[in-house]
């Protein structure tokens, strides 16, 4: 009696508990995929990011969570200095990941690759007249430059990034010079920017090219309308004064310290990592694969191909804090 309990205890505990700030139509076909493999059941609890975070923290040692699947590196950053992640050592996620896109001791691990390049109307700007971030804060982009605020994560990462490359000082005096170029004090999101654009507020904006993919693919007029005035252009390549590849993020998954279901939760992360996963997420979301040896949708393909800087993501959680400083001291709304 007791070793069929114990025969079928293994079975009855096939389950993982993901913690996850991604929309749920952007993962849930992925984890039913997974289930179906592997037998394993997904929980799935979606919420926004830094509520996840804050969650995780007060639930410690008892979260039922096992894993946190979050969007950019700075919060995975965060989430690793909070004490809630827990190192993974895995041969196949160390395979199939880039090390720019892990956490040099297995904290987190990207899944997938956001790049954030410069987007601008094709009535009003040549693409020629475009080069690096740098040069958007020549006075020749005065009043012409849409950016959402400094309270979001993706242009504190930016700047981290920048902080890594060029130091603070250097930065700051960039950032002072890009932010007198704001067309209008910084408000709304990524896509907002674009219909700013669109709508003749701006003549350039900085966004992460998945909006644009959502939007290129929108039912709604407006969006598909806005987002056919605009094109991207790849800042910092080759020969462009600083090639150091245009400024790239993750979202990414990490173990939880209090991870009850470990081996399954390792699993999932593989999973994920897979060439499989991978196609699923470029074509859904039009973000980038973590890998350049798996297929994009056709809209990426449409933005062509383009050199990422290959500065290693933690240092966008290390540079986090200075960087929120830094565009605060330098009037970044
Ligand atoms: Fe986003």
């Amino acid at each position: 009696m007791l070793s069929a309990w114990l025969l079928a205890g293994p079975v009855l505990a096939a389950e993982v508990n993901l913690y996850s700030a991604r929309q749920e139509n952007l993962i849930k076909p992925l984890l039913e995929r997974f289930s179906e493999q592997t037998g394993i059941e997904v929980n799935l609890v979606t919420g926004k990011a830094d509520a996840l975070l804050q969650r995780l923290k007060s639930e410690g040692r008892n979260s039922p969570a096992d894993l946190l699947l979050t969007t950019d590196a700075g919060r995975l950053h965060r989430a690793r200095e909070a004490g809630v992640l827990a190192p993974v050592e895995s041969d196949t996620l160390h395979e199939r990941i880039p090390a720019q896109y892990r956490d040099p001791e297995g904290y987190w691990f990207g899944l997938s690759v956001r790049a954030r390049p410069i987007v601008y109307v094709t009535d009003r700007v040549e693409p020629g007249e475009l080069s690096t971030y740098e040069a958007l804060a020549d006075p020749k982009w005065k009043g012409r430059v849409c950016i959402r605020s400094s309270s979001n994560i993706y242009n504190q990462s930016l700047v981290a990034s920048m902080i890594a490359h060029h130091g603070v000082e250097a930065t700051e005096a960039w950032a002072r010079d890009f932010v007198a170029n704001f067309a209008r004090p910084p408000i709304g999101g990524d896509r907002d920017q674009v219909l700013a654009a669109a709508a003749g507020q701006c003549d350039v904006a900085v966004i992460n090219t998945y909006y644009l993919g959502v939007m290129i693919n929108e039912d709604d007029q407006e969006q598909r309308e806005a987002a056919g005035r605009v094109a991207v252009f790849w800042p910092n390549q080759e020969g462009s004064g600083d090639g150091r590849g245009t400024h790239v993020n993750v979202s990414g998954i990490g173990l939880t310290a209090a991870a009850g279901n470990r081996d399954n939760a390792v699993q999932l992360m593989e999973f994920l990592s897979s060439d499989e996963s991978q196609a699923w997420y470029a074509q859904v979301n039009h973000e980038y694969p973590v890998r350049e040896s798996v297929p994009v949708s056709d809209t990426l393909k449409a933005w062509g191909g383009f050199k990422a800087d290959d500065l290693d993501l933690h240092l966008l959680g290390k540079y986090n804090a200075e960087a929120v400083r830094l565009m605060d001291r330098a009037g970044w709304k």
